[in-house]
């Protein structure tokens, strides 16, 4: 789709692409010529599709499994991204979920941190952690997975995830400014509903039929509708003036 020297001799980093948003993201970026660490994912053990062996197997992707619920989860992956790239040009904070639906007045201690810890606290990790490898690139982009319900404040049982990603989205404003005399970009992307595992787990047949004929467009977003806008903000050539915005991808299901 888009060149494929597009990201020759980048180094990119993204994490949660063992499946789902990720994996397609990593893909892309693999098609147009980058090194890509892909994250992927809790389990070492995970089936992955035979695109990303070949590319391992030919050194253009690094796959590192890693927890990020927990804090030596982010420390090893962190610690492992920087001792592969000296430097980092795209830094895709993606691994993220729902974790369950948790109705307010049950949610335990245990529950608000896992989902606190997973997406956002680790976003923050990493970031911080890789910011030497950011810089000396020159021209780094961070573009980081945020959601719908970041601003719808999305449905009963999700109040701690939605609020989570509002987190990130007002992270990743403030640091644009921050970073911005480092030559880094920060951006996000954030996906309405996309037919991916996630919702699998966290919504019924019945709520993904209504939802989709609640959309504009009529059909739930795929990963391949979400992966080109990442690729899209993390290139200078493409997005070089582009910094501190979001992009949304849900089919015209919230328009304002
Ligand atoms: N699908 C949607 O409609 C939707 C909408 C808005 C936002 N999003 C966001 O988009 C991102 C990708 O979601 P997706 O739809 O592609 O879901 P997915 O298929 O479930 O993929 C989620 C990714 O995050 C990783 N992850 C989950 N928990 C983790 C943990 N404790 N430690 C490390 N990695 C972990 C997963 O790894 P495992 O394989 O180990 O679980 C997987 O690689 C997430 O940030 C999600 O919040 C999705």
């Amino acid at each position: 789709m888009f060149h494929p020297k597009l990201f020759e001799n980048r180094n990119v980093v993204v994490t949660g692409a063992g499946r789902g948003i990720g994996l397609e993201v990593a893909r892309q970026f693999l098609d147009c010529g980058g090194h890509v660490l892909v994250h992927t994912g809790r389990d070492s053990d995970r089936q992955l599709p035979d695109f990303l062996l070949v590319a391992e197997e030919e050194r253009r992707a690094f796959l590192v499994p890693g927890d990020f619920s927990s804090h030596d989860g982010v420390r090893l992956f962190a610690a492992a991204a920087a001792a592969l790239f000296e430097r980092v040009d795209v830094l895709v904070n993606n691994a993220g979920t729902m974790v369950g639906r948790f109705p307010a007045g049950d949610l335990t201690d245990e529950q608000y941190e896992t989902v606190v810890r997973l997406n956002q606290t680790s976003v923050v990790e990493i970031t911080r952690a890789l910011l030497p490898q950011l810089k000396a690139s020159g021209q780094a982009a961070i573009v980081n997975t945020i959601s719908i319900s970041a601003l719808t404040g999305g449905s009963p049982g999700s109040a701690v995830y939605s609020a989570s990603k509002a987190f990130v989205a007002t992270y990743s404003k403030a640091l644009a400014r921050e970073l911005a005399p480092d030559g880094i970009r920060v951006n996000c992307v954030s996906p309405g509903t996309i037919a991916t595992d996630f919702h699998e787990r966290y919504s019924s047949r019945e709520k993904l039929e209504q939802t989709r004929k609640s959309i504009p467009l009529q059909r739930l977003g795929t990963p391949e509708d979400c992966a080109p806008a990442y690729l899209f903000l993390a290139s200078p050539l493409l997005s070089g003036y582009i910094t501190g915005q979001t992009v949304e991808i849900n089919g015209g299901q919230l328009i304002c």
